[in-house]
């Protein structure tokens, strides 16, 4: 049985096939109304969502399955005092694959061991969002046609931003990938993935200034500042507007740029933006559903 509760998990190979089951799913939707008929996923967030919870729903949906769970805690025996490792044991016993969220790092890896079903990790605190860098994966390669030999430029809070940091771990496999890390100093991304890129050899640079790096980006990928994840809201609200993306940022971006962004957004791409042919994080929205459609037939071992 396999889970996905970082998104080492998957190799390259399984990954790239992951996307060519989604571009299917895109162009022959009817071919997998059926596939997961009798099914049933339990969603299990402990932390609030919107695409995540609502696109793995409306995924198995749209394959035939059916739906059960949870969207906040509270409404849990969570509530109550019950562990993680009992209540996955637990839902096992009323559905085929689970999907959870959870604000502790890690708490998905001691949620597998108990688990008779495979796991989904929708997101572990400020740690890890494999299956949002599958729906990256599969938007970056429907804009660009690749996903090797090119700049990626992160930017926003890449300290606490979870899909920043699994988003590096899966792209630094592909080939003559360079990463523009652009963050207030506070913001950096974590040492721990700072080494794995200079252990690794991998390409990238470190700067505060958007506008400077704009010009070489094939891909800019905008996050929120974590506010769940700060210690104080004074640091918050201090760092919380270091970047806002306007139209006058744009003008010496490439033309075959696209910009990306996990959402929710806050203030730092302005609305204006939305029409620009280049944003491209509505359409990551929808990719989330038809790449969540392939990791569940994967995983359910449906042919
Ligand atoms: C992200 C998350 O939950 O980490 N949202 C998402 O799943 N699309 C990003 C965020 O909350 O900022």
């Amino acid at each position: 049985m396999k889970h996905l509760i970082d998104i080492i998990d998957l190799s390259v190979e399984e990954i790239d096939e992951l996307i060519a089951v989604g571009e299917d799913i895109i162009a022959h939707p009817a071919d997998y109304e059926e596939k997961c008929r009798h099914k049933k996923l339990a969603t299990l967030f402990f932390e609030p969502s919107t695409r995540t919870r609502l696109s793995f729903e409306s995924a198995m949906l749209s394959l035939g399955g059916d739906v059960l769970g949870f969207s906040e805690a509270s409404s849990s025996s969570a509530a109550k005092g019950e562990s993680v490792a009992d209540t996955i044991q637990t839902v096992g016993c009323y559905a085929d694959i689970i999907a959870m969220r959870h604000p502790k790092e890690g708490a998905p890896v001691v949620a597998v061991r108990r688990s008779t079903v495979p796991v989904i990790n929708a997101g572990d605190g400020g740690h890890n969002h494999p299956t949002q860098t599958l729906t990256d994966l599969l938007t970056i390669h429907r804009e660009l046609g690749r996903l090797d030999n090119m700049v990626v430029g992160l930017c926003g809070d890449l300290k606490f931003g979870r899909t920043v940091h699994s988003l590096i771990i899966a792209m630094c496999r592909y080939s003559r990938v360079k990463f523009v890390l652009i963050s207030p100093e506070e913001l950096r991304l974590p040492e721990y993935l700072r080494e794995m890129l200079d252990k690794q050899g991998i390409d990238y640079l470190e700067t505060q200034d958007l506008e400077a790096a704009m010009p070489e980006l094939d891909i800019l990928y905008m996050t929120r500042v974590q506010r769940e994840r700060f210690f104080n809201e004074a640091d918050y609200v201090r760092l919380k507007d270091s970047y806002i993306l306007t139209p006058d940022k744009l003008v010496n971006a490439k033309e075959s740029l696209r910009i990306l962004h996990p959402l929710p957004r806050v203030n730092e791409i302005s609305v204006a933006v939305d029409d620009d042919p280049r944003a491209a994080y509505f359409r990551q929205v929808a990719n989330g559903k038809f790449i969540r459609m392939a990791l569940i037939l994967k995983l359910l071992e449906v042919k």
